[in-house]
């Protein structure tokens, strides 16, 4: 059971709403687009706007008076205009028509409280990257009062699940200055990868790819114990990943380049890795198969991306940053294609999977909490 109080446990009606999102999304720069400003730059993927909707949605209906969202985006230096939140809010005002949605390029002062005086009720206010001052990252709490202050935030909703796992004043410090309660994307997210590793359904599939074999290791390890079958590909499989236990299947065939470099499974190993998928009620999926930036090396991650989304007797789970933008791709050109969570979090859902705890998380209070 997810133990975090949320949104759903609490009287948000008339309270201004300080969410912390993950708007850490990719950016593309147009260079040869003649209707665009040279190097003018744009949203490569607006999953992780999207999955932030709901939350949205839901303290708007339940009349919250007015919702301050905040966020980093990269891992800028100082104040840097490229890593700016600004087309963020223009992407949030596109997905949701008739709520007004303003920005402000800063996260405390004069200037945020006249923008929050300024929002009309149900109203959306986007403040400036987080990181863009250097007390974010540490987890400064006169940082976190600032903010706290300057938007009269009441109550504070976590609901950026891919930053849970950092101690930032963010996630951490600005949890101690409000009542702090976790969002439904935070929840949905813990709930499913939390009984991966405590109560799959069987038989129970886990696949890894990816090319660090040091980042994978525990979640081999963890998983040899709890899966009944783990399939290991990708880099650390074309490196020789040697398996320790039975239950663990290391691909056995590859597609190599003209200089003999193994850049992705081959037909036996993915024929393998579908047969454990057909016969799974739960498949959780973390790290590419192949070097899918070529899409001649893409083929077996195609495959098994396909058949976890056309099977919907299972319960899928995609983690992990490229595997996830690798099956949202897919599905914005196979819109029939399903799954039960493709998870925001690459580096928070593997500190999850890993038994890590989330700072992020351990912030917020307890079902069993009164205060
Ligand atoms: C992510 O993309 O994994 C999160 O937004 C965290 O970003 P970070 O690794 O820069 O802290």
């Amino acid at each position: 059971m997810f133990q975090k109080k949320t949104i759903r446990d609490i009287d948000v009606e008339d309270q201004i709403v300080l969410i912390r999102t993950d708007y850490n999304v990719p950016l593309g720069t147009f260079t040869d687009d003649s209707e665009k400003a040279f190097e003018e730059q744009y949203i490569s993927s607006d999953f992780r706007i999207r999955a932030s909707l709901p939350t949205i949605k839901y303290l708007i209906e339940h009349k919250a008076s007015k919702l301050i969202l905040i966020s980093h985006l990269g891992r800028p230096a100082g104040k840097d205009a490229k890593f700016s939140l600004r087309l963020v809010a223009e992407k949030l005002a596109e997905l949701l028509p008739g709520t007004t949605v303003n920005f402000v390029d800063n996260v405390s002062g004069a200037e945020v409280e006249a923008s929050v005086e300024e929002l009309p009720e149900g109203g959306i206010l986007l403040l400036e990257n987080l990181r863009f001052w250097p007390g974010e990252k540490e987890n400064d709490t006169q940082f976190a009062r600032d903010l706290v202050d300057s938007t009269h935030a009441s109550l504070f909703v976590q609901d950026g699940f891919a930053v849970t796992h950092r101690a930032h004043a963010s996630t951490d410090a600005i949890a101690k200055l409000l009542p702090a309660v976790a969002g439904l994307l935070v929840e949905k997210e813990v709930t499913m990868l939390q009984k991966a590793i405590e109560t799959p359904d069987h038989p129970f599939t886990v696949i890894i790819g990816g090319a660090k074999v040091s980042d994978k290791q525990p979640l081999i390890q963890k998983f040899t114990s709890l899966a009944d079958q783990v399939l290991v590909g990708g880099k650390i499989a074309a490196d020789g990943y040697e398996a320790e236990s039975p239950n663990i299947y290391v691909a056995e065939d590859f597609d190599e380049n003209t200089d003999g470099a193994r850049l992705d499974i081959g037909p036996v190993s993915t024929m393998k890795f579908v047969e454990s998928i057909q016969n799974a009620k739960t498949v959780l999926w973390n790290g590419v198969l192949g070097f899918i930036e070529d899409p001649t090396y893409a083929t077996a991650s195609t495959i098994i991306a396909k058949a976890l989304g056309e099977n919907s007797h299972l319960t899928s789970i995609i983690c992990g940053g490229d595997t996830a933008g690798f099956v949202e791709n897919l599905i914005s050109e196979n819109p029939e294609l399903q799954y039960s969570l493709i998870s925001t979090g690459g580096g928070a859902a593997l500190e999850l999977l890993s038994g890590g705890e989330l700072p992020g998380l351990a912030s917020l209070e307890n079902k069993s909490s009164e205060s």
